[in-house]
């Protein structure tokens, strides 16, 4: 039987569940012209939440751009990308090449046709490229909403245009020209919860106060419950209650692992043909996500620092609120400026996530694979004995 449970992908229909209450706010926002900071820690389901909110703007005759900041490497690269963007909504009212040289005006665009039959742009601008280009090709939807509908645009990893450029003070010229929009409206995704908010709530900030910030959380325990309770029922699975609490609480309720826990219970009962799940088997299919990313794991601690070590392996076995002389002590930890460097890596490397209220291990596969002991032993039974 197919596996009900999906990870590492958007999700959509009967795969995705919660949410209806920030969906809501969501496209209340964009109705009222306001723009938004969509903003959690990874995994949390952000994509997939803005995904189905644009199917929604779609349907209701927005149209809308999704633009993944994780994706370029470049000012150039987010150019070419971000024109061709436009190009795709423009393109489709467009009658002529002449109207769409003239929208493109000043950019000096070159057309053609690509493989799957739609046209392509291609701008010609200065190495490395200059304000005014960036200001151009970031005023291009507003040029395109014409008639009526606004355009949204959805801008996924903000925070990455920190990246893309030392030379041009990009914060600066994207806010500049998003503020003199009237026609458009933007939905910012940030999963670097730490960084993404002080963009937007410092005051220095260009983009201080210029949108509203909206957290995503986990789901209701009782949401997240019962999804796998029905995905499993649909397949004629029969899980124990203490079997479904346990999915959430080994994956923390994070929808990313616990999609990925219940995947792997679901193949072992599949595999063996069994009707029901207990905790056991919640634990057994752990043991084995958990063996199956054993060689990522190791990968990632062996390019960390002693101290980012034991700090990680700290945090997965407390997460911890302020890292205070009784927790240095228990955890034998070095001083404290020395775990705040620590702790500055782990968080960039998005290994830790540091919340207001407490630092913990981001991955809580990887939480429960540093918490195993590093050797077991066992003793064979004495056949004297049990003779
Ligand atoms: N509403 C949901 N219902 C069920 N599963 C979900 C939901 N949202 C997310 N997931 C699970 O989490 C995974 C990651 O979702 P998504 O990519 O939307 O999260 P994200 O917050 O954008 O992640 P990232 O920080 O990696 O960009 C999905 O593949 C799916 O397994
Ligand atoms: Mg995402």
């Amino acid at each position: 039987m197919k596996n009900p449970f999906h990870f590492g992908t958007l999700v959509s229909g009967a795969s995705f569940y919660d949410r209806a209450e920030k969906e809501r706010e969501l496209l209340r926002a964009v109705e009222n012209g306001a723009n938004v900071l969509l903003y959690g820690p990874r995994r949390y389901g952000k994509s997939s939440l803005v995904a189905r909110v644009l199917e929604k703007l779609r349907a209701s005759g927005h149209p809308c751009i999704y633009f993944d900041m994780m994706k370029v490497d470049s000012v150039d690269a987010f150019l070419q990308a971000y024109a061709s963007a436009v190009l795709d909504l423009r393109g489709r009212a467009s009658k002529s090449l002449e109207s769409l040289s003239k929208f493109f005006r000043g950019l000096r665009p070159r057309f053609s046709v690509g493989d799957d039959g739609k046209p392509t742009v291609e701008l010609d601008f200065s190495d490395p490229p200059t304000t005014r280009t960036l200001e151009d090709v970031l005023s291009l939807p507003e040029k395109a909403a014409e008639n009526g509908k606004k355009i949204v645009v959805v801008f996924d990893e903000f925070q990455e245009i920190a990246r893309l450029s030392a030379h041009l003070p990009l914060e600066r010229i994207f806010r500049s020209v998003i503020q003199r929009q009237k026609r458009v409206n933007y939905i910012y995704l940030g999963s670097k919860t730490h960084i993404i908010r002080r963009m937007f709530t410092e005051e220095a900030r260009p983009f201080y106060q210029s949108a509203i910030p909206m957290l995503l959380e986990k789901p209701p325990q009782e949401e997240s419950l019962a999804f796998l309770r029905d995905r499993f029922a649909n397949c004629g699975i029969e899980v124990e209650d203490a079997a479904l609490a346990a999915i959430v609480e080994r994956s923390e309720n994070i929808p990313y692992y616990l999609q990925a826990l219940a995947y792997e219970v679901f193949e072992s009962a599949d595999a063996t043909g069994r009707k029901s799940v207990s905790p056991a088997d919640v634990a057994d299919a752990l043991e084995i996500a958990e063996r199956r990313s054993a060689d990522t794991f190791e990968n990632i601690v062996e390019n960390l620092s002693e101290t980012q070590r034991t700090l990680l392996t700290a945090l997965a076995n407390e997460p911890a609120a302020a890292f205070d002389a009784a927790y240095r002590r228990r955890h034998r930890m070095p001083n404290y400026a020395t775990i705040a460097s620590a702790l500055k890596v782990l968080v960039e490397k998005g290994l830790v996530e540091s919340g207001r209220k407490s630092h913990r291990v981001a991955n809580p596969f990887l939480a429960a694979w540093l918490r195993e002991p590093p050797c077991t032993a066992s003793v064979p039974h004495s056949t004297a004995d049990t003779e």
